[in-house]
């Protein structure tokens, strides 16, 4: 293979302008295909009209995907803005699979080339954005790019990803409306975009996909969750630190199989927590806290026989703490505080990390809120009624849609905060450590590296605790 290296970077250039201007603000999904860029090379290619001046000396590639592949490298490398610890440096030449950065193994379906399979920038602090040409990395498997400075959002392109399993773009400057492109990666298993800027609605269909993690805490978020939630296989699930609102649809329970962690803290879902939750006999983490659910805790909680850890802090919830959820054989740590409990059973104490702080519980237990407080809640909303929220009707609950978000801003002004430092994946869960590709069959993740990756300590930046 041999092609002109001064093409790549006038191409590059090209390429740099056009999405640039056409990230203008009416015009939030640029409209440049791959087929179009691809006719554009090769036009170039063929007659190169005006050739550079300068020495246009050719480069030998090992097989034509690395070709490819090296096109849409240099492609991307050219939007980058700022590359901090020089990751990007040695993105020279054709040898690609020696870049830093990107791993390369057998194709699939020839496995006597080298294509590349995946990319791994966690922590670069690169700033810059993704590329429509990224979408003809076809045999690439998983994406990390934890901890850096991309904005804009997924290109298109990516669902040409046959192969891609893992997406991890957590805690970048990726903003705008949920990045459908991802719902059209026909193979993906894992999606991470927590710590983003991500706004609007959620798609019902992110939840029809076979997801087995979804992580979208700490965006922008700011609707009802959609109906069909309980539609999705995912064993893990992390809504946190959005403005989720209303209540928790009656097909959630639909998850009973397979939903093992989910964490909704920080956003404003209310009603009464539904019964129907006991049957989710799997779940091993439970964390509601800081929203705005009432009533009791359902006696049914006793039946979560795997649940060890349970996150009730800050609600509205009142009536007794039952005997048999302290008595829940795996549950060590359960926070019951910022409530207004009136009533907890002895049994509660022998939980390991058990809180109650600022309840209404009497008979000496301390810290807890005034008898005036108590008495006020009690008049106004201690009698709650689960069925005034009317979550079982067709329509979850009456609350009107929220604006339509406003274009994504520009990138290459930033006014955002600095990256925020936080170890994800820092057991090497996520990490590639071994060539890549293995990633396509192996399970999709260790339940016992997930139980830590999913604790709200691991989903909050260190900064933010
Ligand atoms: C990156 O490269 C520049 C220029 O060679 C150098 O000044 C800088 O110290 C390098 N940064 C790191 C973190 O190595
Ligand atoms: C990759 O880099 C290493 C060391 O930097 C070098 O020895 C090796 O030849 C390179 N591989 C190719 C294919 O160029
Ligand atoms: C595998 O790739 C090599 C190098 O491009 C090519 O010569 C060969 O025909 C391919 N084999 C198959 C089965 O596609
Ligand atoms: C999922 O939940 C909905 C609403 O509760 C229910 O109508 C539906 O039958 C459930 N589907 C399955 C497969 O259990
Ligand atoms: C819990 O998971 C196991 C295996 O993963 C499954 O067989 C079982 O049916 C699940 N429990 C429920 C209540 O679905
Ligand atoms: C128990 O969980 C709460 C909230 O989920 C957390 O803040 C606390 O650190 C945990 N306790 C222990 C001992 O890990
Ligand atoms: C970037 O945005 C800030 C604040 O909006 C503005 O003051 C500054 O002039 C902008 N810089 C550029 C290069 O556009």
């Amino acid at each position: 293979m041999v092609i002109k290296y001064k093409t790549h970077h006038l191409l590059a250039l090209f390429h740099f302008l056009l999405t640039c201007a056409a990230a203008a603000p009416d015009d939030p999904n640029p409209p440049l295909r791959l087929r179009q860029s691809s006719k554009w090379i090769v036009r170039h290619r063929t007659h190169d009209s005006n050739p550079p001046p300068s020495p246009s000396y050719a480069l030998k590639f090992e097989n034509p995907r690395l070709e490819t592949a090296y096109f849409a490298l240099q492609t991307w490398k050219k939007t980058i803005l700022s590359d901090p610890y020089n990751r990007t440096v040695n993105w020279v030449g054709p040898d690609v699979c020696n870049y830093t950065g990107i791993f390369c193994f057998p194709a699939p379906d020839n496995t006597s080339i080298q294509t590349v399979a995946g990319i791994d920038l966690n922590h670069a602090d690169i700033a810059g954005q993704l590329v429509d040409e990224l979408g003809l990395l076809a045999d690439l498997a998983l994406i990390h790019l934890n901890t850096n400075r991309f904005c804009g959002t997924v290109p298109k392109t990516f669902k040409k990803m046959k192969l891609l399993y893992e997406l991890d773009l957590s805690n970048n400057r990726f903003a705008g409306r949920f990045p459908s492109a991802v719902l059209d990666i026909p193979g993906l298993k894992y999606l991470d975009i927590r710590y983003n800027e991500f706004e609007g609605r959620i798609p019902s269909r992110l939840f029809d996909k076979h997801l087995d993690a979804i992580f979208l805490n700490h965006n922008r978020f700011q609707s009802e969750l959609p109906a069909n939630i309980g539609s999705s296989p995912a064993s893990a699930m992390v809504l946190a630190g959005n403005n989720f609102r209303g209540c928790l649809p009656p097909s959630f329970k639909n998850m009973s199989a397979t939903l093992r962690e989910v964490i909704l803290m920080d956003n404003g879902m209310e009603a009464c927590l539904p019964a129907e939750i006991g049957m989710m006999t799997n779940l091993t983490v439970f964390d509601a806290s800081n929203n705005r659910f009432v009533g009791p805790i359902p006696d049914s909680f006793a039946e979560l026989e795997n649940l060890e850890v349970l996150n009730l802090d800050h609600n509205f919830l009142s009536g007794e703490i039952p005997e048999a959820i302290c008595s829940l054989p795996k549950l060590w740590n359960f926070t019951a505080s910022n409530n207004f409990f009136d009533g907890e059973a002895p049994e509660c104490s022998g939980v390991e990390a058990f809180r109650d702080g600022r309840n209404c519980l009497r008979g000496g237990r301390r810290n807890q809120r005034t008898r005036w407080q108590c008495e006020m809640f009690e008049s106004r909303r201690g009698k709650v009624r689960c069925e005034d929220f009317k979550c079982f009707e067709t329509k979850p609950c009456q609350v009107p849609p929220p604006p339509p978000p406003p274009p994504p801003v520009p990138c290459q002004n930033s006014t955002a905060e600095g990256p925020v430092d936080y170890d994800v994946g820092g057991d090497g869960n996520y990490q590639i450590q071994s060539p890549p590709r293995r990633m396509l069959s192996r399970p999709p993740v260790k339940e016992s590296k997930r139980a830590r990756r999913v604790t709200v300590e691991d989903a909050r930046p260190a900064s933010l605790v």
